[in-house]
């Protein structure tokens, strides 16, 4: 698939004019801005977009909505390490889909779906803090791929090859195994795995639990001798 790739200095956020425009344009339009001036993270949080950036969200108008809007989510995780991996960094995804290196932050995803008469589709919007400088309150938690490799890229060169390893795996999906194939290459790269303990921020509370299992779309902790099956919250490394 060779994507139409929309670009724009600025704009409010890229996930945001998938949003207004996706009914007149194709499967997999790319939308990519050098700047966001409103961009959106997860859970209602803000997106800082500064230049140096690469800031871009993908439409996906599959005819067959392809099972569940997070597999979107994990094909992509999974091509950004893999983008990652061909630089011999080594990356993991943060559960659900926080790509992190060296325990610092350096890409996020937010899927979102849109309905309308008889159609529906999919906005993947990808955040990767290429060559942009990290702010001093974030120095902590996040990183750039200019910090951790000590050299520039082409921001154009990073969009493409990113969207090559998506759309190899979202080619995937006419497969009969595509889900499961996608799934392992997702739980593979995945931090906690079955059986770790880990700390969660529940309800504004740390929680030490016990990994049970890692299932498609939660994940099932023991909390002091209590099954919970959790699908939000924060882990914390
Ligand atoms: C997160 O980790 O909270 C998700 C961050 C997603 C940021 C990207 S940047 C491009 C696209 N446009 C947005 O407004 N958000 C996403």
């Amino acid at each position: 698939m060779n994507p139409a790739i929309i670009s724009f200095d600025s704009i409010d956020s890229t996930n945001d004019f998938l949003k207004r425009n996706w009914e007149k344009l194709n499967n997999f339009t790319v939308c990519w801005a050098l700047t966001q001036t409103k961009g959106r993270g997860r859970n209602g949080r803000s997106w800082f977009s500064p230049n140096g950036g690469l800031w871009f969200s993908i439409l996906f108008k599959p005819k067959k909505v392809f099972s569940d809007i997070n597999l979107y989510t994990k094909i992509s995780s999974v091509a950004l390490c893999r983008f990652f991996e061909k630089l011999d960094l080594k990356p993991f995804i943060k559960w659900p889909n926080d790509i992190y290196i060296e325990k610092k932050k350096i890409s996020g995803i937010l899927t979102e779906a849109v309905m309308g008469d008889s159609r529906k589709a999919i906005i993947v919007g990808i955040g990767v803090n290429v060559n942009n400088d990290i702010p001093e309150e974030l120095k902590e938690k996040a990183i750039s791929l200019k910090q951790l490799t000590g050299r520039e890229y082409k921001l154009h060169i990073v969009l493409r090859r990113i969207l090559g390893n998506i759309s190899r795996l979202y080619n995937l999906r006419s497969k009969k195994t595509a889900t499961a194939t996608i799934i392992k290459m997702w739980k593979k790269r995945l931090f906690p795995k079955e059986g770790e303990e880990i700390r969660i921020l529940l309800d504004e509370k740390i929680h030490r639990v016990k990994v049970l299992k890692i299932l498609e779309n939660h994940i099932e902790v023991v909390d002091n001798g209590k099954i919970l099956k959790i699908n939000s919250g924060e882990i914390l490394l």
